[in-house]
């Protein structure tokens, strides 16, 4: 599993940072080409040279360093990568994957890849559990990195907690885990629509709802990460755009109705995670409306249902947005539109709603398989998706 790989080992400015010679020697000798890139603290802990001499391989230091093949481009280092593993990671790097700063070379080759994420966090116990590092810990889950420990035992300090790095076996474990997971959705092209679409009254107002976006940008995240061939048609969000995606941003109902016809023609399966607004103002005022009166009615009418509408020979799926009976609700509308497969969720549950990280779903097939998955982040809700997705497609 690991002959071969490009692992991007990242090794960060925590006193665990001598476990990671240990972490390279065994994927070196397990065939895998291991790049390391060490922030300036790690290189406190341990020299450079120790994991030069371990892996063979120039190890990245610092972003204006020249030495190393990779040192001006580290954009090349997030490129070769099958996989980047950070251990230990210490509460600051956390921090900044988490917002999304790169001052260095590591944090600069997290931004720029698409490969796979690990993270093995390695601190004091009470930094660990203090509430902003859990915040930056389920963000980057959130983001799909895979975290593995910190494990219960002695620190640093003395003192004995949850902090420790997680075994170097458990390690080189999730590695191959993350390697095999494979890409079982190369060649494939994938449709995702994504947020809650604006229907405009006015040049300044809309009806709109209260997508986040958050479900569809991560099943794009999750199929290109798994080889698919990802266009993600957006309404407006405030997420940043996946890269290796090709995005196509629209506004309103009959925009995404449009982009999704067109996108549709050559691909394997479509997604519908979008809110779609189901009325739309009956015309769109050219000025400002000005509050004259002391009420004001808009008429409004139905918008295309893009998932009933749109034809073609590629696999559907479909989201139910219900507050009750969701299972036979849900049911009727995979009838309704002619669905391969349905998501339903329950929007009053504050862990699944609007805006959640989380989302807890029932899948419902064709065929009337009811399966109730736990509360799961919505990248992991993407995945178990992905994998109905890649055997329906198994059998067409
Ligand atoms: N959908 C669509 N076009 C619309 C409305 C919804 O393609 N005009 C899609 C959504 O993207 C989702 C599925 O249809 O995948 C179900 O959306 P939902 O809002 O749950 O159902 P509606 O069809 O709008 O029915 P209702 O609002 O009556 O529950």
């Amino acid at each position: 599993m690991l002959a071969n790989k490009t692992v991007i080992l990242g090794i960060t400015g925590s006193l665990a940072a001598y476990k990671a010679a240990d972490i390279a020697s065994k994927l070196t000798q397990a065939g895998a080409r291991v790049e390391v890139v060490m922030t300036e603290s790690a290189t406190k802990f341990i020299t450079p040279l120790t994991l030069r001499s371990i892996t063979s391989r120039p190890v990245v230091t610092d972003m204006f360093e020249l030495a190393s093949e990779f040192s001006i481009e580290h954009v090349a280092l997030a490129e070769a990568a099958d996989v980047v593993v950070i251990a230990p990671a210490t509460a600051c790097v956390m921090a900044k994957l988490a917002a999304g700063i790169s001052d260095d070379e590591l944090t600069c080759t997290v931004l720029a890849t698409e490969a796979p994420v690990i993270v093995a966090p390695a601190m004091h116990a009470s930094m660990f559990q203090n509430s902003v590092t859990q915040q930056n810990l389920a963000k980057l889950k959130a983001r799909g990195f895979t975290i593995v420990g910190p494990e219960y035992g002695r620190l640093a300090s003395g003192k004995v907690g949850l902090g420790r790095l997680a075994e170097t076996d458990k390690i080189i474990d999730t590695i191959g885990q993350v390697l095999s997971q494979g890409r079982d959705l190369t060649s494939k092209r994938i449709v995702v629509t994504a947020g809650g679409t604006q229907e405009p009254i006015d040049p300044v107002r809309h009806i709109g709802n209260r997508s986040s976006g958050k479900m569809g940008y991560a099943l794009a995240e999750a199929a290109r990460n798994r080889g698919a061939e990802v266009k993600l048609i957006t309404a407006p969000t405030s997420l940043p755009e996946p890269v290796g995606t090709e995005v196509v941003s629209v506004k309103t109902a009959a925009e995404m109705k449009e982009a999704v016809a067109r996108a549709v023609i050559q691909a394997d399966a479509l997604i519908m995670a979008a809110a779609v607004a189901d009325y739309q103002p009956k015309s769109v005022a050219e000025a400002k409306i000005k509050k004259e009166t002391p009420t004001l009615t808009l008429e409004l009418i139905r918008t295309p249902d893009i998932l009933t509408e749109v034809k073609g020979n590629f696999l559907k799926v479909g989201f139910a947005a219900e507050s009750q009976n969701i299972v036979a609700n849900a049911k009727q509308k995979l009838e309704r539109k002619q669905l391969d497969l349905i998501v339903a969720n329950d929007i009053t549950d504050p862990s699944s709603g609007f805006g959640a990280d989380t989302n807890k779903v029932t899948l419902i097939d064709k065929q009337g398989n009811v399966e109730d998955l736990p509360l799961l982040t919505k990248r992991e809700v993407a995945d178990r998706i992905l994998d109905r997705v890649v055997s329906l497609l198994a059998k067409r």
